[in-house]
């Protein structure tokens, strides 16, 4: 595979799709089209992050999404943006969305012939929007099994495994989109100067071995016994916490340096937080793809088998040491009576 590079030597993210789709002779151009609209949407979102002290965008909506959490203004306005943005693309037949109860069929006459499904969280770290911390959306996308124009539940409730492709897009100190299509992870930077995602983290590999961990503490006494140890064992090796409570934001930094994320079980949440279709399978494609482990403490995440659409599921992903080290920890206490 040859990039050629632009008169500048910058390679932006439509120039990588185009030249990566040489690479899959069968591919129709559909995919490299849908990534392209997820960068269009992508942008827009951006734009709204960056002003949103100036308009009339913080604060909540007086609703509460299915998951009975109250919705900020820009959880909607991402929403909105990504669900008009593919529906005016059709290179999507239907999209489930953390935002709405069940999913979206997109009926137009080009969209009744997609291949393909997404699901997305269109803003991760909701509670971050009003005080200027890093955000994200997350997106997955998958084949659809159902035939000919038919879509069903069945198309979104696919294992983990067979998503053919996966991101996430930080809005932080800078924009960045993080993707895979299963070839490896590239990362790409939002230069506002050009308005455009140029490649600027080629390869992203997880350090196999970190110094993070990442995990709301606080909840410390709600934990299973095996990872109250294993928390106490990190702190006696005086490792670095951190948590901001974005999910993207915290996977991102510990790719990048090394570090675990932890969203665990907790007496009142069996289940955990997070939402295995549009949080953790698409970063549990991205770890993996990046040498790194997703698991749910005990099982891998790609493996799961989902159920419904705003299923949660004990989350532990990062470096691959670190995965399997607290993964043994919860196995050795796991009979253990929490006192
Ligand atoms: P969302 O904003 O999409 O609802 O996701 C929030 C998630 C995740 O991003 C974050 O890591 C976690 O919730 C934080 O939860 P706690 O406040 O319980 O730590
Ligand atoms: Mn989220
Ligand atoms: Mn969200």
């Amino acid at each position: 595979m040859r990039y050629l590079p632009t008169m500048n030597g910058v390679i932006t993210l439509s120039e990588f799709i185009i030249n990566r789709q040489a690479d899959f002779p069968f591919a129709s151009g559909e995919l490299s089209s849908l990534l392209r609209d997820i960068e269009i949407a992508a942008k827009r979102v951006n734009r709204e992050v960056n002003k949103a002290g100036l308009v009339e965008i913080l604060g909540a909506t007086d609703v509460e999404n299915v998951q009975g959490e109250t919705q900020q203004k820009l959880d909607v306005y991402a929403n909105d943006v990504f669900m008009q943005t593919f529906q005016n693309g059709s290179e999507v037949r239907g999209v489930a969305s953390e935002e709405n109860e069940e999913f979206v069929v997109f009926d137009n006459d080009v969209s009744r012939n997609s291949k393909y499904v997404l699901l997305m969280d269109p803003l991760d770290g909701s509670s971050n929007i009003d005080v200027n911390v890093s955000i994200g959306t997350i997106f997955s996308i998958y084949r659809k099994l159902s035939p000919g124009d038919e879509l069903s539940e069945s198309d979104f409730l696919q294992s983990g495994d067979r998503q053919v492709a996966a991101g996430y897009v930080i809005y932080g100190s800078s924009t960045m989109l993080v993707y895979t299509t299963g070839a490896g992870v590239n990362g790409f930077t939002l230069d506002p100067s050009i308005g455009e995602f140029c490649l600027s983290h080629r390869n992203m590999r997880f350090p196999e071995q970190g110094n993070i961990y990442s995990i709301n503490e606080g909840n410390y006494e709600a934990f299973e016994l095996g990872l109250r140890r294993y928390l106490d064992e990190v702190k006696s090796r005086q490792m670095t916490s951190r948590y901001i409570g974005s999910l993207v934001a915290d996977f991102h930094r510990n790719l990048i340096k090394g570090g675990i994320y932890i969203y665990p079980k907790t007496l009142s949440a069996p289940e955990g937080k997070l939402r295995l279709l549009y949080e953790c399978n698409p970063l549990a494609y991205i770890a993996e793809e990046a040498g790194g482990v997703a698991s749910d403490g005990k099982n891998r995440i790609l493996s799961a088998e989902p159920k419904e659409l705003h299923q949660r599921i004990p989350y532990y992903v990062g470096s691959k040491d670190m995965v399997e080290e607290v993964e043994a920890y919860l196995r050795e206490n796991e009979d253990s009576v929490p006192d």
